[in-house]
């Protein structure tokens, strides 16, 4: 696939894979792309100007300071199509989530309006540091797409994550964000996200952790590769995604009836919703007194995809398992029990992945398949998913 007249600006961090940029600039420039280097100054410590202006054909410059004259850092940021950064580094992932432009290349991040991708690679340590977490969250949340590092041997002699990633890799995920593939075209999907809500009395309810981020993803996904979404999102405060069909729901009972409804009409659910499995006998109309607030009555909520497995036809069903350990047996069990084709397992109990952009786990398939997930973005597990629901739609 040739991309034609598609301009790519090429920011670069100063880190050691900078170097490995060099191969990115020129397989972007194989597939047709235009390509502007853009490096930071601190970058030219380890590839300089020259060797940027030698293979992409044209001028380079690092300061906003320099050619004044053309306003370079507004032309760049109006004439690209895209923006990679790669490598980008702790401190250019930090200068870019606080809005700064202290050289030219976060002049033109902050000035650009284009689809954005960071390709990290750093020490392991600082990539893990908190500080860089909480950018990169940032960062993501404003719809920059942030690779993970591979996890491997670094410059330093340490092995962890933080490896700067093939070419192809990087290739790939980039054309999957910019260029996604109209496979889902005329498929309906229907997705649950959130967590319900069982109300005790007028001001409580019985609730989970779960933010809707990976349901939303999907949802979002399945919208970019051509299908027909249904979102019920329970309880998320994650904005209505344009395109999609929303269901805004709140309790178990809720998202069970729309689910039984819209579901003979879809080609492919995804229950990725956290639905509490009881909720209290008895909903009083007024607030409960501390004093009498000592036992909660629970009855059981119906199981919303045993149901479903009722009036399953052609359907393909992934089901989530969110478990405080990582229990292969009894997810694949849950697999089956639940009459669902691919099942993802993921152990919440270490707190990193409620409300996170970041994932792992383990992907089941019916007849007895799977394979682990390393730490990812909830959106790459999104894509994986789909892929599996693919293959078994035919
Ligand atoms: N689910 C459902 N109806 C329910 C509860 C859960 O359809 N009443 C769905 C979830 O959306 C998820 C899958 O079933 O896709 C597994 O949810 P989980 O809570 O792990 O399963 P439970 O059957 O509730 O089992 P457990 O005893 O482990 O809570």
């Amino acid at each position: 696939m040739r991309q034609g007249d598609r301009e790519i600006i090429l920011g670069v961090g100063g880190g050691i894979a900078a170097y490995k940029s060099c191969d990115l600039l020129r397989r972007l420039l194989d597939r047709g792309y235009k390509v502007t280097v853009v490096p930071t100054p601190s970058s030219l410590n380890f590839v300089g100007k020259a060797t940027w202006e030698a293979l992409s054909g044209r001028s380079v410059t690092t300061e906003v300071f320099e050619n004044v004259q053309e306003v370079r850092h507004i032309s760049l940021a109006k004439n690209s199509d895209y923006i990679i950064i790669a490598p980008a580094t702790a401190d250019l992932i930090a200068r870019l989530a606080m809005g700064r432009a202290d050289d030219l290349l976060t002049n033109v991040f902050l000035a650009s309006e284009s689809p954005k991708m960071l390709v990290p690679a750093m020490h392991p340590q600082m990539w893990s540091n908190e500080a860089t977490r909480a950018n990169v969250e940032i960062l993501r949340s404003r719809g920059v797409l942030v690779m993970e590092p591979v996890v491997g041997a670094l410059t330093s002699g340490d092995v962890g994550q933080g490896r700067f990633p093939e070419t192809t890799s990087i290739i790939t995920e980039f054309e999957n964000f910019t260029h996604p593939s109209l496979d889902f075209a005329g498929k309906k999907v229907l997705v649950t996200a959130g967590g319900t809500r069982e109300p005790i009395d007028p001001v409580r309810f019985i609730g989970n952790n779960s933010s809707g981020k990976q349901g939303f993803s999907i949802a979002q996904g399945a919208l970019n590769r051509g299908a027909e979404v249904t979102l019920i999102a329970a309880n998320s405060s994650l904005p209505d995604i344009p395109g999609v069909r929303m269901i805004r729901v709140s309790t178990a009972a809720e998202v069970h009836h729309h689910v039984l409804a819209e579901f003979p009409q879809c080609d492919l659910l995804v229950m990725s919703a956290a639905i509490a499995d009881a909720r209290p006998l008895h909903l009083t109309d007024s607030k409960i007194k501390k004093g009498d607030l000592k036992t909660i009555e629970l009855t059981e909520n119906k199981d919303i995809l045993k149901d479903v497995a009722l009036i399953k036809a052609r359907q393909i069903i992934i089901a989530f398992a969110a478990e405080t350990s990582h229990d292969v047996h009894q997810a694949q069990e849950k697999l089956i029990s639940k009459g669902a084709d691919i099942l993802y397992l993921n152990d919440v109990s270490q707190g990193d992945i409620f409300n996170s952009e970041t994932t792992y786990g383990e992907i089941f398939i019916k007849g007895g398949s799977s394979h682990k997930v390393a730490k990812t973005t909830k959106d790459t597990l999104g894509e994986e998913l789909l892929n599996q629901a693919l293959v078994q739609l035919g």
